[in-house]
C-alpha cells in the first residue's frame, strides 16, 4: 500500500518526509485555502520537494466536464504530466474523465462516498478512485466496508484502477485498510503522526534506556560504552 501525505503545508509536508516513508502528496481545494497562498506557487514548491517521479494529486473545482479539462489541462503545464488530476465522480466528473483518460492524462476519481462511483470512475479511466472512509462514517454508513466492497469489485472486474483511501481519522481505520491490500491510503499529518504515537512504545523505550544506564552509567548508550 503506498503512503500519501494529505497536505499542502510545506512545513509539515517537510517534517513528515523527515520521517516517514512517503510516496507522494494529495491535495484538495479546501487545504489549498488552508494555506491562504496562491495555489500553483504552494503546489510548484511541493511539486519541487517530492521530485518528479513522487506522486502529486490536485483536484479541479470546476462542475462542468468542459471547465474540469481546461483545469487538467493548466495543472499538467504547471506541475507536469504526471501529475495526477483529482476530480470528483459526478456525471460531468465521468464525462471529463473519459476524455482526459483517452488524452494520457492520470485521474484520480474522488468525492467517492459509494462503490457504484468508484466502479464507474474505474471505467471512465481512473487510475485511482478515492472513497472518503471517515465521511462515509459521519453520514451514518461504514467507510471500511465501502472501500472493502470497491476493491472488490475493482478485482472481480479486472478494472486497472487501484483504491487510494482518504479522509481518514484514525489509526485503527488505516490498519483496517492495509489488511486488504488497498493501492494507497492519503492521510493528514496529524493521523499519520498518531500510528506511531503509543503511550506503551514511549514506555518501552525509556525503560530499555532506564535498564542500560543502570548497567553501564547515566548517557552511556552502544556507541559510547
Ligand atoms: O481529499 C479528500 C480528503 O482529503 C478529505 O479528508 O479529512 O477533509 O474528510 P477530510
Amino acid at each position: 500500500m503506498k503512503l500519501l501525505l494529505d497536505c499542502a503545508d510545506m512545513a509539515e509536508i517537510k517534517e513528515a518526509y523527515g520521517i516517514f516513508p512517503l510516496d507522494g502528496v494529495t491535495t484538495n481545494p479546501s487545504i489549498l485555502a488552508r494555506t491562504g497562498r496562491p495555489p500553483y506557487e504552494v503546489l510548484g514548491e511541493i511539486r519541487d520537494f517530492i521530485g518528479s517521479e513522487a506522486e502529486l494529486h490536485v483536484q479541479v473545482v470546476s462542475e462542468d466536464a468542459a471547465g474540469m479539462i481546461k483545469e487538467a489541462d493548466r495543472i499538467g503545464d504547471e506541475l507536469g504530466s504526471s501529475t495526477y488530476v483529482k476530480i470528483p465522480v459526478t456525471s460531468e466528473g465521468l464525462r471529463a474523465m473519459k476524455k482526459l483518460h483517452k488524452d494520457g492524462v492520470r485521474i484520480t476519481g474522488t468525492a467517492v462516498y459509494t462503490a457504484m462511483q468508484a466502479f464507474l470512475a474505474a471505467k471512465a479511466g481512473a487510475s485511482y478512485v478515492a472513497p472518503y472512509v471517515n465521511r462515509i462514517d459521519n453520514l451514518g454508513s461504514d467507510g471500511i466496508v465501502t472501500a472493502r466492497n470497491i476493491q472488490t469489485i475493482l478485482t472481480q472486474n479486472d478494472c486497472h484502477a487501484e483504491i487510494l483511501a482518504a479522509s481518514f481519522k484514525n489509526a485503527q481505520q488505516v490498519l483496517a485498510l492495509c489488511t486488504c491490500g488497498i493501492g494507497a491510503a492519503t492521510l493528514a499529518p496529524s493521523v499519520l503522526k498518531s500510528l506511531v504515537q503509543l503511550d506503551a512504545v514511549t514506555m518501552a523505550v525509556k525503560t530499555f534506556r532506564t535498564d542500560f544506564e543502570t548497567l553501564c552509567g547515566q548517557g552511556r548508550d552502544m556507541s559510547n560504552i
